[in-house]
């Protein structure tokens, strides 16, 4: 009864989605503390009490109208805060008649494919990439072009990105803090990035997926997408850095850099009607209104991702630490990353495999989890470990 396409994708499933299984299946027979999660993305980090105030003082708030429908852009006042704060960042004059408030990042990257993509159109995606971006880019008849980044930096390989454009590339998406990675892209490539792109003979419009970009260690400061790239239009969401990730809040803001941005946004604000979204979640608009500035504590996830680290390096696994994000991406010790998977899964280690990402040979593990758990899985790692000889 239902599509074939849709029969087909749901049979072949996400990795992530059959990690979750696994996890449920293996919590039940040991019980959850018995099980070592990494698989799931999902922030554990309450939101910020300036969060929590704001949403208190909202639901008592007497003016009317709280709860109604809104331009399909969202609330005049929570664009112009939107735009102030990405203003401070970029150096540029955002407006906000450049800003869509959206049903996430995922929301703002679908309004965005739809608003640009005839079909057959191609997308450039830099794996390793979250696999959802091919759905999203199916959804609006696009074809997916892969160009896999460096193999040592995993940085964007522009050579190959060169190599990749045709008559018919729409647009490329980046991400940066990159899940799975966790590399920042630096200044240099982005503005290279954009260089390459001004010499073609037709508009190639950066998506940048950005619901990372304020979460960076060490001292690292993630650079200004609006700021480095001309055509780019930023797609993200306060799911990480407030950990909302269940209340759907996120925007895009399309640069003034941009050919024809006021249709682009036009476009992009009308899409969020037609694609049934009609406009981001009320209440939640009003939230970030009054929090725009507030954060997680990111020295939690400093920590939590030092302690990860640790426990791996110290059973013998090769990795990098990550600049950002939330996410470990250590190399694979079996070149079949999917069978090491599942080999850790014996151990009741949850992650996933770097296939998932189309980027063989690794295995990403998500920090966001009590210390505890990081703490207890050490022992399952140095048995993981012993059984490949890595001690
Ligand atoms: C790279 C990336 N882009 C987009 C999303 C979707 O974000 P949101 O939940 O704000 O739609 C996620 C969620 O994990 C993500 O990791």
């Amino acid at each position: 009864m239902i599509a074939r396409k849709i029969a087909d994708q749901m049979g072949r499933g996400s990795m992530i989605r059959k990690m979750f299984e696994e996890g449920n299946r293996l919590k039940a027979l040991y019980g959850a503390d018995q099980v070592y999660d990494f698989s799931l993305g999902n922030p554990d980090l309450e939101p910020p009490r300036a969060v929590q105030e704001a949403l208190c003082r909202l639901v008592l708030d007497k003016r009317p109208g709280l709860h109604s429908y809104m331009s399909n852009a969202g609330h005049e006042s929570v664009r112009q805060a939107v735009a102030g704060r990405y203003s401070r960042l970029s150096g540029l004059p955002v407006t906000a008649g450049q800003v869509c408030m959206t049903v996430g990042a995922a929301g703002a990257l679908n309004n965005m494919l739809k608003a640009l993509l005839d079909p057959g159109d191609e997308v450039i995606l830099l794996s390793p990439f979250f696999f959802e971006y091919l759905s999203y880019i199916d959804n609006h008849g696009g074809v997916a072009v892969e160009v896999p980044c460096d193999r040592d930096t995993l940085l964007p390989d522009l050579a190959a990105i060169r190599r990749a454009l045709t008559g018919r590339t729409k647009a490329i998406i980046i991400n940066s803090p990159n899940n799975p990675s966790g590399m920042i892209y630096p200044e240099w490539l982005l503005r290279e990035l954009d260089d390459l792109l001004r010499a073609q003979d037709h508009v190639i419009t950066v998506l940048s997926d950005e619901p990372y970009a304020e979460l960076a260690y060490d001292g690292n400061q993630v650079p200004s997408t609006l700021a480095c790239l001309s055509q780019v239009v930023v797609c993200t969401s306060w799911s990480k850095t407030l950990s909302l990730p269940g209340e759907r809040i996120g925007c895009l803001i399309v640069s003034p850099r941009c050919q024809d941005h006021g249709l682009l946004i036009q476009a992009a604000v009308y899409c969020n009607r037609v694609l049934g979204y009609v406009n981001a979640p009320a209440l939640f608009q009003r939230v970030i209104e009054e929090a725009i500035d507030a954060k997680v504590d990111i020295s939690q996830y400093e920590k939590r991702r030092d302690m990860l680290a640790d426990v791996l390096l110290e059973a013998g696994f090769k990795l990098e630490k990550p600049q950002g994000g939330l996410y470990l991406f250590p190399h694979s010790p079996d070149p079949d990353d999917v069978a090491f998977a599942a080999a850790c899964a014996r151990h009741r280690v949850l992650l996933v495999p770097g296939s998932g990402f189309h980027f063989p040979g690794y295995v990403r593990l998500c920090f966001a989890v009590k210390e505890s758990v990081i703490q207890n899985s050490a022992a399952a790692f140095q048995a993981i470990a012993r059984e490949y000889g890595l001690c």
